[in-house]
């Protein structure tokens, strides 16, 4: 019997790829999502993708009977949680909306977790647990700070994850801090379907370069970087659904817990990025400079060390495959699923 993995945000950009990485993988998924920033449709993609079926749950991780029901229904070895809100202009106007979605709901899965005795747990965490930092490549090791309420509910659940473990060593949980997802499967059947307007720059590049919107604003040319624009690690998605697939291989083989980066170790400047989308797309991205966006940093980049040394993993696909993934995704599905 496969080992079964209840994956929650599963029809979500992130969720959808990694369930893909699972199904490829050997494992069997159990997908639950609330639909709140998805569509059902990428389930299906989903499992035409792999030729194999997915079950899924339209519940939210807050509604402790739905959890109760699917531990009922299925002998759960693991969970990755990737059901969150991840807007942080939103999580600044609705905070309490946040941490009610993405702290209590990440308790309330915890706790039926623990009552259908299932101890193993990936959670999706995020760079910007390190705040505006103090210096890059950024390791794990570095000082934790949180510059609004999205970053402060990451930091939260990793601290409750972290005395959770103390309490209870039966307890193996992996937390994955994500630097900046990009690209989408190379099938082009699943990918990033923001809804509205993107708040990310490779969606609203994309959405540019394939005529949905006319330009880009690019926020500030003044940072202290080589062509003054911000610099990230954008990282393939794919890449980061396989080390999903790594970390869970992981907790099903020693025990305790680890948290780690998942980037590449590169950064690019916003310039470089939309450089490199025109040229996978062969459409023009023109763009206004604007003022700086509130809150946003000049430069950060992972150091991939550990997840090299812990995992064995490292991100394998450049710049240019997430665009040209990315554009893929887009020009089939031109208004998303
Ligand atoms: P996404 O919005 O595409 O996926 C999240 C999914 O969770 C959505 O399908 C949404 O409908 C679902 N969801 C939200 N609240 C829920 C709830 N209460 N119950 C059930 N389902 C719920 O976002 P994503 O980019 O795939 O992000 C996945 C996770 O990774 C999130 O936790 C996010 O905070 C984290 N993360 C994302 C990024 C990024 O830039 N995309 C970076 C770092 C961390
Ligand atoms: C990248 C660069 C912008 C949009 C955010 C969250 C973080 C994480 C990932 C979840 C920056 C510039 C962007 C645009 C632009 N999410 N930009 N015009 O800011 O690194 O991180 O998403 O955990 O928590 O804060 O990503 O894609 O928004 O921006 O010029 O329309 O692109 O200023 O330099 P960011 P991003």
């Amino acid at each position: 019997m496969p080992n079964k993995i209840l994956v929650t945000g599963a029809s979500g950009y992130i969720g959808s790829h990694t369930c893909v990485e699972l199904l490829q993988a050997g494992f069997a998924v159990v997908a639950l999502d609330n639909l709140r920033n998805s569509s059902r449709k990428s389930i299906a993609r989903v499992e035409r993708i792999c030729c194999s079926r997915v079950t899924f749950y339209e519940a939210d991780v807050r509604d402790r009977p739905a959890l109760d029901r699917v531990m009922r229904e299925h002998e759960i070895d693991a969970v990755i949680h990737f059901a969150g809100l991840k807007a942080v202009g939103e999580s600044i106007a609705k905070p309490l909306l946040y941490f009610d979605n993405n702290v209590s709901g990440t308790v309330t899965l915890l706790t039926a977790m623990a009552e259908a005795n299932v101890k193993r747990f990936v959670f999706s965490s995020s760079a910007t647990v390190y705040g505006d930092p103090e210096s890059v490549p950024i390791k794990e090791s570095a000082r934790l700070s949180a510059t609004n309420p999205y970053g402060r509910s990451k930091l939260m659940v990793e601290q409750i994850l972290n005395d959770l473990m103390q309490a209870d060593p039966n307890w193996r949980i992996s937390i994955l801090r994500y630097f900046n997802p990009a690209g989408a499967h190379p099938s082009g059947l699943i990918g990033e379907d923001p809804q509205g307007i993107p708040n990310n720059l490779m969606p609203f590049v994309a959405q540019v370069a394939v005529g949905r919107r006319a330009k880009l604003a690019i926020f500030g040319n003044d940072y202290p970087t080589p062509d003054g624009t911000g610099i990230r690690d954008y990282i393939h998605v794919v890449d980061l659904a396989r080390g999903h697939v790594a970390a869970l291989r992981r907790l099903f083989t020693q025990p305790g817990g680890f948290t780690i980066n998942l980037g590449t170790g590169q950064g690019y400047s916003v310039l470089e990025a939309v450089r490199a989308f025109e040229a996978a797309s062969g459409c023009a991205v023109p763009f206004d400079i604007v003022p700086r966006r509130p809150g946003d940093i000049a430069s950060c980049y992972a150091s991939p060390t550990e997840a090299r040394e812990l995992l064995g993993w490292h991100a394998e696909k450049n710049l240019e495959e997430m665009c040209a993934d990315h554009w893929r995704w887009q020009s089939m599905n031109p208004q998303g699923y």
